[in-house]
């Protein structure tokens, strides 16, 4: 499909590859950045259903695909693509594909039952504001980290727990975690192995630490572009049981301001491209 893009997700992917590193490694230029983005559809291709000219939709592209999301014009795959949540700011169905997938993935892997207690590391960022909301909407009991100017911020998206991570004896009385989602690193995931429970399961977003004793498995995430689970998604939104907190929102020509901001690793939840009306 050809989207006329509104706007479009700003992630660390993003800057890590115009660093010349990340998931894409050196790429061939030219290279139209983005892997995210919302916007309308203006062209349907033959054999292409349930989609038509004027639809509002969102996407995470996947890894491999190039089409760029911080461009007026893209064409899309159908797969990849999903109805936007009516009633919901374009600005914020634009930061929730990759980190919302990314985030709703960890929780799949983890398959922690209502009632069941997780720590989600970093739950001021992309990926950790969005997995707080979902493992809420799932029933979990949500034990978050986070710095002390979002504790009450990321208290407010529905964890029962939020300790400041800066303070070095948080992980004191932290025990008996059966699951933890990390969107920080493998260093950081080492750091709460001694908070876990024999046999615990690890979703790492952000990488995998070395072999962790204790029967502890850690499934490495790797977001996937996926309509269903964007469906999904975008169903919570509508129900408002999951928003996209987005700091800031940047026109396309100050998009270099946008990169150095994410980069400096202190943004709570998504920035956002401005692109089209
Ligand atoms: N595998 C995948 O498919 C995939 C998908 C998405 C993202 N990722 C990766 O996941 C990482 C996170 O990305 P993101 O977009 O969620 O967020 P981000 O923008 O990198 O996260 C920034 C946030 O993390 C908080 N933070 C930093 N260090 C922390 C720590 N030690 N403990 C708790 N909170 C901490 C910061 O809070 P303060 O300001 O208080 O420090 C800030 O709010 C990146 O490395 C990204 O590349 C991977």
């Amino acid at each position: 499909m050809l989207v006329a893009v509104q706007a479009a997700g700003l992630n660390p992917s993003d800057t890590k590859i115009r660093g010349g590193g990340g998931r894409l490694g050196g790429v061939d230029l030219p290279y139209v950045a983005g892997r995210e983005a919302a916007g309308r559809v203006t062209e349907v291709a033959p054999g292409v259903e349930g989609f038509e000219p004027g639809q509002e939709v969102f996407a995470f592209f996947g890894w491999g695909a190039r089409p760029g999301g911080h461009a007026e014009r893209l064409v899309v795959a159908a797969s990849s693509l999903a109805p936007r949540p009516p009633g919901v700011l374009v600005h914020e169905a634009a930061g929730l594909p990759l980190a919302g997938l990314t985030a709703l993935q960890g929780l799949e892997a983890l398959g922690a039952r209502p009632g069941e207690r997780i720590l989600v590391t970093s739950g001021s960022g992309g990926v950790g504001h969005l997995a707080v909301q979902i493992a809420v909407a799932l029933g979990l009991e949500v034990v978050a980290t986070a710095g002390p100017a979002n504790l009450d911020f990321v208290k407010g998206l529905g964890a029962t727990e939020v300790l400041d991570y800066r303070d070095e004896d948080h992980r004191r009385g932290l025990g008996g975690i059966a699951y933890l989602l990390d969107s920080v690193g493998a260093a950081n995931i080492e750091s709460y192995l001694g908070c876990l429970s024999p046999a615990a399961k690890v979703a790492a977003v952000a990488g995998v630490p070395g072999d962790p004793a204790n029967g502890i498995t850690v499934t490495p995430i790797r977001c996937e572009a996926s309509s269903e689970r964007l469906t999904r998604l975008s169903e919570l939104m509508s129900a408002g049981r999951l928003s996209v907190a987005v700091q800031d929102v940047f026109p396309l020509d100050r998009v270099a301001e946008a990169h150095r901001l994410l980069e400096d690793g202190h943004v709570r939840g998504k920035l956002v491209i401005a692109i089209g009306p």
